[in-house]
């Protein structure tokens, strides 16, 4: 669900099964509280990211392959004293649990009889108490001052991520959606220079390359067609070269301007265009197109993240739900649905016509993870048609700041305030109030 209170719970999730936490930050989610704002596979990592994004709530396994439980709960109790943790353990033993429970561990979960909704109300429950402690001690001592925040500037370990930006109905905002997100990560502070791509496998009415103004007399050799006979050999240079270089700096893998030529590619080309791409490039979005084609297919297997995007209608959510009840009553498929985020694009509450994040979410059959608001920002973007996206045209409008929000809950951190950031903002917005006449003060 969607968090509006300021006062929701912040947690980070911390285990080395990525799976496992994919199935836990939705769970979690279900709580209107809970916002998983971050997601890591070591202990390490785990603290930088408690330490980075203010944590309210650390959610780890106790047998992290890095750290013992130990060392970190040292570490957190020095730099973060104020963030609650709770250990997830597969074995548990009563030695155990008082072992936890003298390093301050709040309570220890048996993650095999995990009860998510528990888990989730104990976790609001600790955080809450200890706000309340912490308002009670400032009225009697003065305020308190939390404990200066280590920020890290550090490169942070960065997980790949494959998006594939998913619905069976045109016209839903797929090839919008898709490309600020890759853009969205190319142009976040933390991972610029990492290597981006966004692959066309909408086949039929496949639009990247006008999205990206690239030239079309050069998309015939570069397009999704090239990829048919490509050795899985290929070295980063030849790789390169065969994809589209946009102004920003994101790679394009355009769709056949041709439909003969479109028809011909089928799974295998679509499984060795991800084989490869997966060697080189940190960050690859799909852009799925409609239908579940064999290359949706495909994109589903290998992709980290399936974004499941729908407006607030009838038809297109009902087209999602038939999705997700598939995947639900297939066997063995549950590891697809762990992987889904619903998420609603053109969301525009003045239109009573339309239906509700609820009713979506009860439709499809899963949580909403991110509203997408109708904005100018996005036909405006088009119809300059200079290859530039919403987010570049107008980082600030409202379609431009829940696409950077959705980024950073599938790439976590990659729009955490570094001190270096903050300051740059603090700068342009001290800059922004002095406004026209500031030289006059
Ligand atoms: N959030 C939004 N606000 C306003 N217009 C949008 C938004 N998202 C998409 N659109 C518009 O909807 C139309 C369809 O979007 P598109 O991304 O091409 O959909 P798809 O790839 O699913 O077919 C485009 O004209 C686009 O400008
Ligand atoms: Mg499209």
């Amino acid at each position: 669900m969607i968090i509006r209170d300021d006062r929701n719970v912040k947690v980070i999730l911390a285990d080395y099964d990525v799976q496992w936490m994919m199935q836990a930050q939705l769970q979690l989610g279900m709580n209107s509280m809970i916002k998983v704002v971050g997601l890591a596979n070591s202990g390490e990592i785990a603290i930088n990211r408690v330490l980075e994004m203010g944590a309210d709530a650390l959610i780890i396994n106790y047998g992290m392959p890095d750290m013992s439980a130990k060392d970190i709960m040292q570490r957190i109790s020095e730099q973060s004293p104020t963030t609650i943790v709770i250990a997830i353990s597969s074995s548990l033993t009563a030695n155990l649990i008082a072992q936890a429970k003298s390093m301050g561990i709040a309570e220890i979960f048996h993650k095999e009889t995990l009860n998510f909704k528990e888990l989730a109300d104990f976790v609001v429950n600790c955080v809450e108490e200890r706000r309340r402690q912490l308002i009670e001690a400032a009225d009697r001592h003065g305020v308190i001052r939390p404990q200066q925040q280590q920020v890290r500037r550090e490169v942070i370990t960065l997980q790949q991520a494959i998006i594939l930006v998913h619905s069976p109905k045109g016209g839903v905002g797929k090839s919008t959606v898709s490309s600020n997100i890759a853009l969205a990560i190319k142009k976040s502070p933390i991972l610029s220079g990492q290597r981006v791509a966004i692959l066309d496998f909408d086949c039929t009415f496949g639009n990247l390359a006008t999205i990206f103004a690239l030239s079309k007399s050069e998309v015939p050799s570069h397009d999704l067609s090239r990829w048919e006979y490509m050795t899985e050999a290929a070295t980063l240079e030849e790789v390169d070269e065969l994809l589209m270089t946009s102004q920003s700096g994101v790679k394009v893998l355009p769709a056949p301007i041709s439909p003969a030529i479109a028809e011909r590619i089928n799974e295998k080309t679509a499984e060795r265009i991800l084989n490869i791409l997966k060697r080189y490039y940190q960050y690859i979005v799909i852009d799925g197109g409609p239908k579940i084609s064999p290359l949706v297919d495909v994109s589903m297997e290998y992709a980290t993240h399936i974004i499941l995007l729908t407006t607030p209608e009838g038809q297109s959510a009902e087209n999602i739900g038939r999705v997700v009840y598939a995947v639900k009553n297939t066997e063995g498929y549950d590891y697809l649905l762990r992987k889904m985020m619903l998420v609603l694009n053109r969301v525009n509450k003045n239109r009573i016509s339309d239906l509700t994040p609820k009713e979506v979410a009860d439709i499809v059959g899963l949580p909403v993870f991110e509203e997408l608001p109708e904005d100018d920002v996005v036909p405006r973007a088009i119809n300059q048609g200079n290859g530039r996206q919403a987010i570049e045209i107008d980082p600030n409008a409202p379609f431009s700041i829940a696409i950077k929000r959705l980024t950073n809950t599938i790439v976590p951190g990659s729009y955490m305030k570094t001190s270096e950031t903050a300051e740059k903002m603090e700068e342009k917005e001290k800059k922004q109030r002095r406004g026209i006449f500031g030289f006059l003060r």
